[in-house]
């Protein structure tokens, strides 16, 4: 069955509720995972709940990611902008991926305009708050479906 997928989550997203809560809204990183937990359980999905700060921690969770789960969600925060190492890791994973941001990378400051997996990705979500967790496990139900 398909339907195991992990959401990634990079540096600083485990304070999210405490920073820049005009960009990131005020829900917390346990509630988030929380409401995250509870989508996936409607959606007869299984999934994992994952965050480090440390950019070869995030490539190691990818790779071991291929033989263990069906779908990535993936919110690489500033290393989306910078991380050629995510990049290729995540090409490695030949199955379905969603980029997220929870903020409107591209009305922001010109270096957070850029993302180094946008073109590698199945689809993106970015602006709609964190409730673009919500979405993109729906999307990715779907996708898993196919
Ligand atoms: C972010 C946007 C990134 O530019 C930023 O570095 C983050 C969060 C977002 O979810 O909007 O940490 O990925």
């Amino acid at each position: 069955m398909n339907n195991k997928i992990i959401i990634i989550n990079g540096p600083n997203l485990n304070l999210l509720g405490e920073r820049e809560q005009s960009q990131y809204g005020s829900v917390s990183f346990d509630k988030l995972k929380e409401n995250c937990l509870k989508k996936s359980k409607e959606l007869n999905l299984v999934i994992e709940f994952a965050q480090s700060n440390v950019e070869g921690e995030l490539v190691n969770i990818i790779q071991d990611s291929r033989n263990k789960f069906d779908g990535i969600i993936i919110n690489a925060a500033a290393f989306t902008h910078t991380s050629i190492a995510i990049r290729d890791a995540l090409d490695v994973f030949k199955k379905p991926i969603i980029e997220l941001h929870i903020s409107n990378i591209y009305k922001r400051e010109e270096f957070r305009q850029k993302s180094l997996i946008s073109d590698i990705v199945t689809g993106g979500i970015f602006g709609l708050g964190t409730d673009g967790y919500i979405l993109a496990i729906i999307s990715m139900q779907k996708l898993l479906k196919k």
